[in-house]
Formats: structure tokens, C-alpha cells, sequence
């Protein structure tokens, strides 16, 4: 037997935990190639939001009503009828249950991931060397590229992707203001991550704010939220200036998802680029080079967990990371 969390109902606004349900189901025995994995972590992310919405926002498949929900994830092997080994661990997407049968693909650059059971910090692939990492590394290395001296914002900087994101653009040799909710993640940020400021994007003055500390203008946008702070980013940019958009999770709970921000016009009068990107379809081209580089930096980023206990927290995990019940870094939960 197993449990396994499902949406109950199609969230409206912010999701609550009454839009989830567990379910126990038997598990049947592993096929040829597959293996019986325990899950000992589950992630909860923003694009999950995304998933649940009857319409819009499609670069997944949806989640609806009683669909059985799945989460980035750190496992190890029980059983084996495939080529990993018992205590093996796995990290890639599974099923948001206590356990589940998983196989190997061979179609998703090396995805799942197999670690031998004696790997050294395998909770580094739940973040840096995982799912937040390889979109942080995509957007700054491979879009974004900050040069050294160049200004840069990263919305939403204390978070999982955001913290990764600030971290390559001072490697890179960026100014960095970042935003965050609280003033614990903006004293992180500034004393921890070193960013040149730390503004609270809740409040109404953004515009005037991020002008103030960005007197030049930004050269780069890494934009996470969207909204208010979208529209400030967009104002503040410098000629040329270019938008990596990442993410717009202040608006993942409206039905309408297309709203463009209503300054966006300014990207042509300045010359400006914006240049969205989602992780899915990278995996093949990229996962193995971000790998590489992350494995030659080991222990040279500031990653920290922010962890949830137990499985039946699940969704609790998940709604807190619309109401700014966060801590710093990336949300996880740990299932034992
Ligand atoms: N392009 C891709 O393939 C890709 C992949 C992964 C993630 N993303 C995007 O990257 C962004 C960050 O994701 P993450 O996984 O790193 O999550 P995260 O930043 O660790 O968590 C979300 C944070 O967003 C802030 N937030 C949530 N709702 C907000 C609102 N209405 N207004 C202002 N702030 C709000 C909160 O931070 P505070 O407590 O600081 O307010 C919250 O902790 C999201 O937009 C996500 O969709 C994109």
C-alpha cells in the first residue's frame, strides 16, 4: 500500500489545503526495467499553480480534479527489476507518494538521475545541483549572461531559483538588487548573498525605489513575479537593456494569465529584448553541461533548504509559497 496526494478541486486564488486529498492505493510489484522507489524528499514549486489552472499558462499537462499530483524528487531504490541497485538513490519527477514504481528514461539527458547509495549530499539535488539550480543556470549562463559591471534585478532573490540567480550574476561580476517579502530574506540577500539592495517588492512605490537604487538603469532583468514589479523592472531599464523572463508568480492564480505588463511598449523605444524560456525541452541539450560546471564549483553556492516535515504536509508546503510562508531557499519536504 502507498498514499498519494491528488487535487481534490480546481483551486480558486490561492490555493488552500482543502483542494487536495490523499488517497492509499496498492502498489503493484515492479515490471521488467522497473524499480520500487521510496521518496525521502518531495519538492513543491510556483509552475504547479500553473498545472491546476482549467485553461492558460500551457507548457504541461493539467492537473484536474482528481488527478494524481507529481513533484521533482529525491528516492531511494527498494526494489529492482531494472539497472539501478537496492539503495540506490533516484532524483527526478515521480509521483507525490510514499512510494512508487519509476523506470529510466532515455530521452530526458540522463533523467532520472541515479546515485550510487553511498553519495555524499544527495539533498544537493533537490536544489543546486537539481530542478532550481539547472533553471537558475539556464537563465543566467546560457540567456541571461550578465557582464562584469552590468545591473542586474532578480525578483523574488531569497527564493529557490532567485538565490541561485543572484549567486551567477556577482560570480559573473554584476551590481545585483534583488526583492523579497520578508526583512529576514532581504538581510540574507544582502548580508549573506551581497547584493548592492534589497527592496520588499509588496510595497506600492517599487518603481520610485528600484530607480533609486539603480540610478543607471538595469542592464538586466531576471524577472520572477511579474505584476507591479514587472512593470518597475521594465521602467528602470537602461538602453538595450533585456529581460530573461523566468517566472510570473504573482499572477499564477488569475484565470486570464495573458495580461502583457501595460509599460511593455518601452522594450522597443529602448532597444530592449525579452527572452522567456522554460526548463522543459532543455533537458537533452543542457542537463550534462550544467552538470559539469556545477561539479567544478561543488560547495561554491549558498543553497539552502527551507524543509517542511512529513508527507502529510505536502500541501501545506505548497500553498506557503503563495502567502510568503517561506523560508529562505528552496521548500521541501522531507518524507522520512
Ligand atoms: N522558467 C522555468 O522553467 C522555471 C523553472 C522553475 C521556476 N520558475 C519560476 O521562477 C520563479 C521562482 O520559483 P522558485 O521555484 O524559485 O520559487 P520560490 O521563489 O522559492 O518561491 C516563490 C516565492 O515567490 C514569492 N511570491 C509568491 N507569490 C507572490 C506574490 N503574489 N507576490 C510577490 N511575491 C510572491 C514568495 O517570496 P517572498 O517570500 O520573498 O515574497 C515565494 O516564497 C517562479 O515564477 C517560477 O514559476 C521558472
Amino acid at each position: 500500500m502507498t498514499r498519494a496526494w491528488h487535487l481534490a478541486r480546481t483551486p480558486r486564488g490561492v490555493p488552500v489545503a482543502e483542494d487536495f486529498v490523499c488517497h492509499r492505493a496498492s502498489l503493484a510489484a515492479p515490471e521488467a526495467g522497473e524499480a520500487l522507489v521510496a521518496p525521502h524528499w518531495l519538492s513543491v514549486d510556483p509552475y504547479m499553480r500553473t498545472r491546476m489552472q482549467p485553461t492558460g499558462y500551457g507548457y504541461l499537462d493539467k492537473w484536474r480534479p482528481g488527478s494524481p499530483l507529481s513533484a521533482w524528487g529525491l528516492a531511494r531504490v527498494i526494489e529492482s527489476r531494472g539497472p539501478w541497485r537496492e539503495g540506490d538513490w533516484v532524483i527526478g519527477h515521480m509521483p507525490v507518494a510514499e512510494r512508487c514504481l519509476l523506470r529510466p528514461h532515455s530521452d530526458q539527458g540522463g533523467l532520472p538521475l541515479v546515485l550510487p547509495a553511498a553519495q555524499p549530499r544527495p539533498e544537493q539535488w533537490l536544489h543546486e545541483r537539481g530542478m532550481t539550480g539547472f533553471t537558475a543556470w539556464l537563465g543566467m549562463r546560457r540567456y541571461g549572461r550578465p557582464q562584469p559591471g552590468e545591473s542586474v534585478l532578480v525578483s523574488a532573490g531569497a527564493g529557490a531559483v532567485g538565490g541561485l540567480a543572484v549567486q551567477w550574476a556577482r560570480r559573473a561580476g554584476a551590481r545585483v538588487v534583488a526583492t523579497a517579502g520578508s526583512a529576514a530574506k532581504r538581510d540574507w540577500l544582502r548580508e549573506t548573498l551581497g547584493v548592492a539592495a534589497a527592496l520588499d517588492h509588496h510595497v506600492p512605490d517599487i518603481a520610485t525605489r528600484l530607480l533609486a537604487v539603480a540610478p543607471q538603469g538595469l542592464d538586466l532583468d531576471f524577472e520572477q513575479l511579474g505584476g507591479a514589479v514587472f512593470e518597475a523592472a521594465i521602467d528602470a531599464l537602461a538602453p538595450g537593456g533585456r529581460v530573461v523572463l523566468c517566472g510570473l508568480v504573482s499572477q499564477y492564480h488569475d484565470t486570464e494569465p495573458r495580461r502583457a505588463p501595460s509599460n511593455l511598449g518601452r522594450l522597443r523605444r529602448i532597444g530592449g529584448g525579452i527572452t522567456p524560456f522554460v526548463v522543459p525541452g532543455h533537458e537533452a541539450a543542457h542537463w550534462a553541461d550544467f552538470q559539469r560546471e556545477m561539479a567544478a564549483l561543488d560547495g561554491a553556492f549558498r543553497a539552502p533548504l527551507d524543509i517542511v516535515e512529513g508527507f502529510a504536509a505536502w500541501p501545506r508546503a505548497f500553498c506557503g509559497l503563495f502567502t510568503g510562508d517561506t523560508g529562505i531557499g528552496k521548500r521541501v519536504v522531507r518524507l522520512r
